[in-house]
């Protein structure tokens, strides 16, 4: 009885979450579709002031030192790429939830932007081993986006912590996603596809929030894209990255050997290639 107005409480604190600003839902859209170009993106970015001085900062901030200034949208695209773009884009449009202090996991504040933003350089840094053609910007943006449902569970979460890490070590919960469960009602993945579907997210985004720690459970034609996420986020954690006491209390599904070409030595070499990465665009985006 208590846990379903839990349930319904929750529930309320996502409809009343903050939206993304259209145009980042645009872009999210937009990028999303297999035959998008840079154009696209630029467009929409023109049409954005805010969001051009944003991107006109970054690209002459000292993480990119280029030679000569760029002040034109179109270079300033070209040169971040599209993931900086939308990342730009989804950072301001949300960084209320992005920063926020994650206390039901004891996690504090920006911890949750840095291990989605080290999940989202992970994940595209795996799709570079995928057996089939895959975007990797949009494993990019699913990274950044595939824990956002604790910035709401978070809140709903009352000495979760404790139980979980005791429930998990004696064999009582399978997992953090168990715990939040039991406490809650909900996991941290179905409270993301909530906010998934109140945001009007991509379906395939909707897919990797819902299914990024149970990969295989994902339509076939997403499903490669969600192992993508799934693992950059164990690879997050692995480098220390993760949102506080759930922090590699979740399991590795092994299905992706399916359609990556990688070991778990290879894994490894993810983390290392991605650090550098990280901390450059840890810098940019300068958001904690
Ligand atoms: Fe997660
Ligand atoms: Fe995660």
């Amino acid at each position: 009885m208590a846990q379903s107005k839990g349930k319904e409480d929750i529930l309320r604190a996502i409809r009343e979450a903050p939206l993304l600003s259209p145009n980042t839902s645009l872009l999210l859209q937009k990028t999303s579709e297999p035959d998008h170009d840079l154009q696209d993106v630029i467009r929409i970015v023109k049409f954005d002031s805010v969001l051009t001085a944003r991107l006109l900062r970054i690209v002459n901030s000292a993480a990119f030192s280029t030679v000569h200034p760029i002040t034109s949208v179109d270079r300033a695209v070209a040169y971040l790429g599209e993931k900086m773009v939308v990342g730009a884009a989804l950072a301001d449009s949300v960084s209320r939830l992005f920063l926020k202090p994650l206390s039901g996991y004891e996690g504090g504040r920006g911890e949750l932007w840095r291990h989605d933003l080290f999940t989202a350089l992970a994940a595209r840094e795996i799709v570079r081993t995928s057996r089939s053609a895959l975007s990797a910007d949009l494993a990019f943006t699913g990274g950044l986006l595939h824990d956002i449902g604790k910035a709401i569970l978070s809140d709903f979460l009352h000495d979760t912590s404790r139980v979980a890490v005791a429930g998990i070590e004696n064999g009582e919960l399978v997992d953090y996603l168990a715990a939040e469960q039991e406490s809650a009602g909900l996991t941290h993945a179905e409270v993301g596809h909530e906010l998934a579907k109140h945001w009007k997210l991509p379906a395939s985004l909707q897919e990797v929030i819902l299914h990024h720690h149970h990969p295989g459970q994902a339509g076939e034609s997403v499903r490669a894209l969600v192992y993508a996420v799934h693992l950059g986020d164990i690879v997050a954690m692995m480098a220390g990255c993760g949102t506080g006491s759930d922090t590699m209390q979740y399991h590795l599904d092994v299905g992706y050997e399916r359609y990556f070409d990688l070991t778990p030595d290879a894994l490894a070499l993810v983390l290392v290639a991605v650090q550098e990465e990280f901390v450059k665009a840890e810098e940019a985006f300068a958001l904690a």
